[in-house]
């Protein structure tokens, strides 16, 4: 049994696809035509916010969110270690020095308590990282990033549809902060046939600073009137596909929620599985801690489950970050995570009959 499968998706939704793209080829328009703008529009409407703009990937969203949020010298963005390594990347593409802040034991996001320590006149911004789809106290987060005039960002890669305080006026992943960043890549709950992101943003500066970064840094056509600028652009085909899975995902994500509600209920002691509950998780990921993953995955190959760890590598100890061989920081939580954590798996069209196998294989463990 795989972790995910998207050919189930795809199977079931073959005649809608097929539908939605041919209405691209027949218009002729294939990057940023009008697929790509109702897009931009449905998003910002899901998300409760004035603006989304499109771009090619998560990483890029990240990069340029960053970007367009940096208003003077400061060079220091603070993020997790556990999240897998993308917000490390985008900073440090956007030439940026990266800070760990630790991570609280239960949910494994961002410790606003730890964060106090973290933070000093040197930081543009905060990343916080609604890991696993659970949708993180960014308030807790705003007020202590506050007195120091940095910028949140939310990255919401892993949690699109997270909602606090019902689907109708409530409060989404991807409003919360100065601006947020989106995945679209095939895996994600809000998947395209390919790589994709976003940024959200009330902020109308962030909003048209990232516009003109995706494209070379044009204020207009071949006119670059921002530095750091590329050509990142989300295509139609993708944003089209985007429009029609949109409206799927909050189902999909009830689904992934009584998956999760399944492990929970029949794992022995021994196995923690985080819990997610309600619509402030989009359950992206069923993740369990066990004093060694290894072993559950092992015990799990031998009932024919596969498994994944997210992630295996701290990005303080990523080799391609270590000063000198090794890291100055010391995370003591997300330290201890590590050999911890495994990720069952998790997606809609996981059939009753496989939940009910990945369940007796729990409570055999
Ligand atoms: C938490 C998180 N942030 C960022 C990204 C990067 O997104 P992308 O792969 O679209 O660049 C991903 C997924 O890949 C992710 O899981």
């Amino acid at each position: 049994m795989p972790i995910n499968d998207l050919a189930r998706a795809l199977a079931l939704q073959r005649e809608d696809l097929h539908r939605a793209i041919d209405a691209v080829l027949a218009r002729g328009r294939l990057v940023h035509g009008p697929e790509h703008a109702a897009f931009e529009r449905d998003l910002a409407a899901c998300v409760g916010v004035a603006h989304a703009v499109g771009v090619a990937s998560g990483t890029d969203a990240l990069e340029l969110a960053l970007r367009a949020v940096r208003t003077d010298g400061r060079d220091v963005v603070v993020t997790v270690a556990n999240a897998g390594g993308y917000a490390s990347v985008a900073a440090r593409r956007a030439g940026l020095r990266v800070r760990y802040c630790d991570v609280d034991p239960g949910t494994h996001l961002l410790d606003p308590a730890h964060l106090a320590g973290v933070l000093d006149a040197e930081v543009c911004a905060v990343v916080v990282t609604h890991l696993y789809g659970r949708l993180a106290d960014v308030a807790a987060v705003r007020a202590v990033v506050e007195p120091w005039g940095a910028a949140v960002i939310e990255d919401c890669a892993q949690a699109f549809g997270a909602v606090r305080g019902g689907a109708r006026g409530g409060v989404h992943a991807g409003s919360l902060g100065d601006a947020a960043a989106f995945s679209f890549s095939p895996t994600k709950n809000l998947g395209a046939l390919g790589d994709g992101g976003a940024v959200t943003t009330d902020r109308a500066d962030v909003a048209a600073r990232v516009t003109r970064l995706r494209q070379y840094g044009w204020g207009e056509k071949y006119r670059i009137v921002d530095d750091g600028g590329r050509n990142s652009r989300l295509d139609e085909i993708q944003a089209a596909v985007l429009r029609y899975r949109m409206p799927l995902v909050a189902a999909g994500n009830a689904r992934r929620r009584e998956v999760i509600a399944r492990y929970a209920a029949a794992a022995p002691a021994s196995v923690r599985v985080l819990d997610a509950v309600g619509p402030e998780h989009a359950a992206h990921l069923a993740v369990v801690e066990a004093d060694d993953a290894a072993r559950l995955a092992a015990h799990l190959r031998t009932w024919g489950i596969m498994s994944e760890v997210h992630y295996p590598v701290p990005d303080h100890h990523q080799p391609a970050f270590l000063t000198e061989g090794r890291s100055p920081v010391s995370l003591p939580v997300t330290e201890s995570l590590v050999g911890r954590v495994l990720s069952l798996p998790c997606f809609p069209e996981l059939t009753d009959a496989e939940i009910e196998r990945v369940c007796r294989a729990l409570a055999a463990y």
